[in-house]
């Protein structure tokens, strides 16, 4: 192998830069070269693609978003427009190619391997949201819940000041981890998610028993999967009556400095994935379970259901919350 293609699709991931860095040093480590695709689908397509240096990825480590830009490309779906972008890695000699991203974007790679058997795709778990199968953790998961624990944490003095009920509506697309993970991180009095059937009538008679014993303010975590914010207060308030504020915490989930979790999972995942298209693998998406790097083909990506919501540590948050 001797030419690889990079890129970051769908929603950006604190430690994308980090994982992108990864892949191009251990690339030119192994005498290959690299190529940056900018804005993900859409720069394939485009032909907005550029070489990559080491010096390319200097002092992005520590950045957030990433620095190849990303994008939404609906038109990636039809077989015509991706023969040219297939069109576009063939005239440099391009053979394998890396997607950073989430599911959506590994169904792109899966497409480019089937259709052109010479270019080898390896995808990596890049999104906030935690809900690739095949991984413990995404890059960029452990960043935006240090996001959330930090923006609630100053909720929660306000909050008490004030002892009102408040309601925290995070990210995490159909995936309630951040939620979970977020609420009993924070001592939140309620978390729902869209794995759990909640009953808002027993989430307001926590928060009532909670103000009757004393309680001077409530967090409830809510997954947008599940239900908004606000939807999620006018429900609470067709049973008690609570002062309660809703805070949408939106797409500052998404930015800052990745943390140092985030950076080592996008270092050891985009080096793996260079290790594997030299090995000649193709159409599988690296992970992490249990602290080992793992491969799992596409296929079994989409078709399992195994990245399970971890009820255990649902009904542990429960019973922290009583
Ligand atoms: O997949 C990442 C994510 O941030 C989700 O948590 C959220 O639902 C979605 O992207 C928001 O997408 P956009 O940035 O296009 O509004």
């Amino acid at each position: 192998m001797k030419k690889i293609a990079v890129l970051t699709s769908g929603g950006d991931s604190p430690g994308m830069n980090a994982a992108i860095r990864a892949v191009v040093r251990k690339a030119i480590y192994n005498n290959i070269e690299v190529y940056g695709v900018y804005q993900g689908y859409q720069g394939l397509l485009n032909d907005d693609i550029e070489k990559l240096e080491l010096g390319s990825v200097g002092d992005t480590i520590q950045r957030g978003g990433t620095f190849l830009y990303s994008a939404r490309c609906p038109e990636f779906k039809e077989a015509e427009v991706r023969q040219k972008a297939i069109e576009n890695l063939r005239k440099r000699g391009i053979e394998g190619l890396v997607v950073i991203g989430g599911d959506g974007s590994y169904r792109g790679a899966q497409r480019i391997s089937e259709e052109c058997k010479e270019i080898q795709t390896i995808g990596v778990p890049g999104t906030i949201d935690n809900d690739i199968n095949g991984s413990d953790f995404t890059i960029g998961f452990d960043t935006a819940l240090n996001t959330i624990i930090d923006c609630v944490d100053k909720i929660r003095d306000t909050a008490s000041s004030h002892a009102r009920t408040f309601i925290i509506e995070v990210m995490g697309r159909d995936c309630g981890d951040l939620a979970l993970w977020a609420g009993l991180s924070v001592g939140a009095e309620t978390i729902i998610v869209p794995e759990v059937e909640t009953d808002i009538k027993d989430v307001a008679e926590k928060i009532d028993n909670g103000i009757r014993r004393g309680k001077k303010h409530s967090i409830v975590m809510v997954a947008e999967g599940c239900m908004s914010g606000e939807d999620c207060a006018k429900e609470l308030t067709k049973y008690i009556n609570v002062d309660a504020r809703v805070s949408v915490l939106g797409h500052i989930q998404r930015g800052g400095s990745p943390s140092g979790a985030d950076r080592m999972l996008a270092s050891r995942l985009g080096g793996h994935a260079v290790d594997l298209l030299l090995e000649g693998k193709t159409a599988i998406g690296v992970g992490i379970r249990n602290n080992e790097l793992t491969d799992t083909s596409f296929e079994e990506i989409f078709r399992s259901n195994e990245h399970k919501f971890d009820f255990e540590t649902f009904a542990l948050a429960n019973e922290l919350s009583i």
